[in-house]
Parts: structure tokens; C-alpha cells; sequence
């Protein structure tokens, strides 16, 4: 199936069809398009605030702050307009975005292909779907990340589209556990993020995004993939496992992965780890999970799960951020009773478009593949920065990452240190943020859909004078 504007044999039935094919409908969207393209074409460069707006500015911010109960981390409140990674605040100045809503913004800031699909979404019937009602651009979304994730033959059979990455994996998590009643216990890694709700909190592991929260599930704790020592943290891990399921035996219901950890600080792992892992798990009849709400579309595949070749092996996929719609994928031997997961909202209508467009700009823009533009970018940032690390080895090492997720070691590896770095970066024009602890790290999640490398090279020049500035 799909949607009304692009089968033309359904043109003479559905009035949505002569919408979607009048005329007026093109002009206009070409007169709007070429409207964007006149006014974003002044943000092609970094550029500091006006002054005339910055007390306002100010005053807008802190109301924000109390209203919402807190401060933002940065000074940041978007005008409305961007040009590729470049966005204008609404003081008036340009920064270079390469931290997208941590992932969110893969095609930078008003992308004529995502605005089109908004302009497509504003002429369906409603702005959001649901369970109980949806729209044909559905069926296209479900079909399009089946089709995908089945690139290379893993057999996923569903989609289940949702609007969080925490509601994505709370699905992912009620799916296993009920297929493997009663077992209710989870394994996961340590330093792993799998998001905030009362179930994921106990997952997620850093102890402050707890306090004050009482356990609701049990999660055995394995340590990750230390690429220092493949081998001897593979067996460190195995050992764990066995260890848990020996303690508890027959009680774990699911195996939780983040394939690369995200928000612990761009740790990669690797095919052989998850493999031994995977066995031993498969041994115990416990779901394989791949959160890939960070990685999807990050890597040299649309799926990371494809990346480290585990197609056959992993049963449950996450994915979210960059796909504007969060998903839960899953084979048909997890399919779950009626009523266990739904909701009322599944994602607004130019979410779902942009989602499609997301995907398909990118597979057929070349972004994957082992020498497709994810690695080509990731490699042009990676040599930058390891440039910049042999000039001011006291203020950044590394780098680490892979494809659309880069990370540096700011200084001494301290919360401050990394703080610091991000905080100078923002001010001379570049965002970045903070990933991991002992040591923090400095991260970007590059927009894939519109970054180049001059945009890195620029990027770069402002982290070689931040560095500079941090080891004198
Ligand atoms: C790996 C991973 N899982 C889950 C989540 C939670 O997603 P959301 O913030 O959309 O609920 C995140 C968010 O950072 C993530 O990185």
C-alpha cells in the first residue's frame, strides 16, 4: 500500500488524492520552499548575537527556567530557522549544530525535504495517529522499517510504532516478558542508557536518574566490551551471565543491548562479544534486545544490529531519535496477546512522513556501506581530531565513535574538564554535549542527512582553539 499522493490509479476515487495532485498544492508548496531557501540562505556561518535582542532574550530564557523548574543547560531557544547544521537562536545568533537534540535532528534545521513532508502532513485530515485510528503513511513507515531491518535477511516479522525511545523499549520490555512468563528478571550492561520511566530507571545505570524511585524490576548487571582486551572482557562477561542465570535460575526474561553505549560515552562493542553472549542467553531461552534508539541510522547500516552482523540473532529492536517516530520491531514468535501494548498517539502525521523520507534520503544518498558517507564523515572528523590530540595531548584523546557518533576525552576525563570544553565550544558557535563519567566525554551526533566535511572543518577549527586555550 501507500499513500494517496503517490498511487495514481486511486486518483479518481479519493478526494485526498486530487488534494495531494492539484496544482495550487504544488505552487504553493514552491512558492514556500523557495521562500525558506531566500531567508535560511543568510545562515550559512557562525555569527554572534544582536545585541538590541539580548535583554529580551534574557528575560524570555529565565521565565522559561521557572516555568519549566529549571534552567535549560544551554542558552538556547531556537528563531524558528535553520540551514542545514546551522540554526539562528532567537538572539540572533548562528550556531553550528552538531548535537541535533542529542541524535534528534538528522537533517539539520529546515530541510526542504522534511518541510515538504510537513507541508504534506498538514493537508492529512489530523495531526496525530493512534492505535485506533491511523492513516495510510502508516502502513508505509511499518513496512519500509520491516523491509530494512530484513536487508540482510533477519527475519523480523512486526513494527510497532510509538513516539519516545522510552516507549519504544517499555514495548520491547513487555513483549519479552510476557513471552517468557514468569520469568521477570533482566540482564543488562553496566553503563548502558535504555531511558527514564520507572521500569527503564533500573535499567539505565547511573544512580541519580533513581533517587527517590522504589525497584520495579531486577536487573543483573554484565560488564561490557573492552576493546583493550577482546578476549578476556568476552570471558569476564560470559562468566557473569552464567553467573546470574545459575543464581536465578529460569528467571530472566531478556537480554538488554546497546550495541554501542550511547550515553555511557561511545563504547563500541564488538561481533565476537555478542555473539558468546547471545549463545549463552539463547541456551536459557532469553530474548535478545538491541536498543537502537541512539544508533539507528548511525552506522555503516541503517541498523547497528546489521553493523556487527547479528541479523539472525537478535529478536527485539528498538529505535528512535533520528526517525522522528520511535518503533519496536519484533519477530512473530514475540508477537504479544491483544491488549498489551497501545496507545493513543503513535506519532503526529509529519513525523511519520518525515520518518519515511528520513530513511529512504539516507539509503539512497549513500550513507551506507562500508565506504558510504557515515564512515566517510566519521573518519574525516576522526583524523581532525586525532590531529588536534598529538598538538594539545593534555586537553583532548581519543577520538571514539563510529560513523554519526564521534566523542573525544576532554583533559583530565573529569566532569568539569568535559563540562568546560562544551561550554567554550557553545560560546565560540558549535554545540556539542557531554557523554559518560570516569572518563567524560565530549560527544557529537552529526546531522547525516546534510553535514559535509567543510562543516566539520569548521567544527574542528573551534575545538583546536578551545584545546588550545584548555592546555595553556
Ligand atoms: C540508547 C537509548 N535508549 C533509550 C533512550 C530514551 O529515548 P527517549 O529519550 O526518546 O525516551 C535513549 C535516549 O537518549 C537512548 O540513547
Amino acid at each position: 500500500m501507500s499513500s494517496p499522493a503517490t498511487e495514481t490509479n486511486t486518483e479518481q476515487v479519493l478526494a485526498a488524492s486530487r488534494l495531494a495532485l492539484d496544482p495550487r498544492i504544488e505552487q504553493a508548496k514552491k512558492l514556500i520552499l523557495e521562500a525558506v531557501a531566500e531567508h535560511q540562505s543568510s545562515l550559512a556561518e557562525i555569527r554572534g548575537a544582536d545585541e538590541s535582542l539580548a535583554a529580551e532574550y534574557q528575560q524570555v530564557l529565565d521565565s522559561f527556567g521557572k516555568l519549566r523548574g529549571g534552567n535549560l543547560y544551554f542558552p538556547y531557544l531556537a528563531s524558528g530557522i535553520g540551514n542545514g547544521p546551522f540554526v539562528e537562536l532567537a538572539d540572533g545568533s548562528v550556531k553550528l549544530d552538531l548535537i541535533t537534540g542529542i541524535g534528534v535532528h538528522g537533517f539539520g534545521h529546515s530541510d526542504p525535504r522534511l518541510i515538504e513532508a510537513g507541508i504534506e502532513a498538514a493537508l492529512c485530515d489530523t495531526v496525530m495517529q493512534g492505535n485506533l485510528q491511523q492513516g495510510v503513511n502508516s502502513v508505509d513507515l511499518v513496512s519500509l522499517l520491516c523491509e530494512t531491518a530484513n536487508e540482510s535477511g533477519a527475519g523480523i516479522d512486526h513494527c510497532f510504532l510509538s513516539t519516545s525511545g522510552a516507549m519504544a523499549n517499555e514495548n520491547a520490555l513487555k513483549i519479552a516478558f510476557q513471552k517468557n512468563f514468569p520469568a521477570n528478571r533482566v540482564l543488562a550492561f553496566d553503563h548502558c542508557f535504555a531511558g527514564r520511566t520507572l521500569c527503564l530507571a533500573q535499567i539505565t545505570d547511573k544512580a541519580a536518574y533513581r533517587v527517590g524511585l522504589p525497584d520495579t524490576i531486577a536487573v543483573d548487571k554484565l560488564p561490557f566490551f573492552d576493546h583493550k582486551d577482546p578476549e578476556g572482557s568476552t570471558q569476564r562477561a560470559v562468566e557473569a551471565l552464567q553467573q546470574h542465570t545459575s543464581r536465578y535460575p529460569g528467571q530472566h526474561a531478556l537480554l538488554w543491548m546497546e550495541l554501542i553505549q550511547g550515553e555511557g560515552g561511545y563504547y563500541l562493542g564488538h561481533r565476537d562479544f555478542f555473539v558468546a553472549l547471545i549463545d549463552e542467553a539463547k541456551k536459557h531461552n532469553i530474548a535478545i534486545i538491541a536498543d537502537e534508539v541512539q544508533t539507528f541510522c548511525r552506522t555503516s547500516r541503517p541498523f547497528a544490529f546489521q553493523h556487527f552482523e547479528l541479523d539472525q540473532l537478535v529478536d527485539i529492536i528498538t529505535i528512535g531519535k533520528i526517525s522522528q517516530v520511535c518503533a519496536t520491531l519484533f519477530r512473530d514468535d514475540y508477537n504479544p496477546k491483544p491488549g498489551l501494548i497501545s496507545q493513543t498517539f503513535t506519532g503526529s502525521t509529519w513525523a511519520i512522513l518525515a520518518a519515511q523520507k528520513i530513511v529512504k534520503s539516507l539509503i539512497d544518498d549513500g550513507n551506507f556501506g562500508p565506504d558510504g558517507k557515515n564512515m566517510m564523515l566519521f573518519n574525516h572528523f576522526e583524523s581532525g581530531l586525532k590531529a588536534i590530540s598529538q598538538k594539545y595531548p593534555s586537553a583532548l584523546t581519543g577520538p571514539h565513535g563510529i560513523g554519526g557518533m564521534v566523542a573525544f576525552t576532554p583533559g583530565n576525563g573529569s566532569a568539569d574538564a568535559a563540562k568546560a570544553f562544551v561550554g567554550k565550544m557553545y560560546d565560540a558557535g558549535l554545540m556539542s554535549f557531554m557523554a559518560g563519567a570516569n572518563p567524560a566525554r565530549v560527544r557529537f551526533l552529526m546531522p547525516l542527512g546534510c553535514v559535509t566535511t567543510d562543516h566539520i572543518d569548521i567544527a574542528l577549527k573551534i575545538i583546536e582553539s578551545v584545546a588550545a586555550e584548555m592546555a595553556s
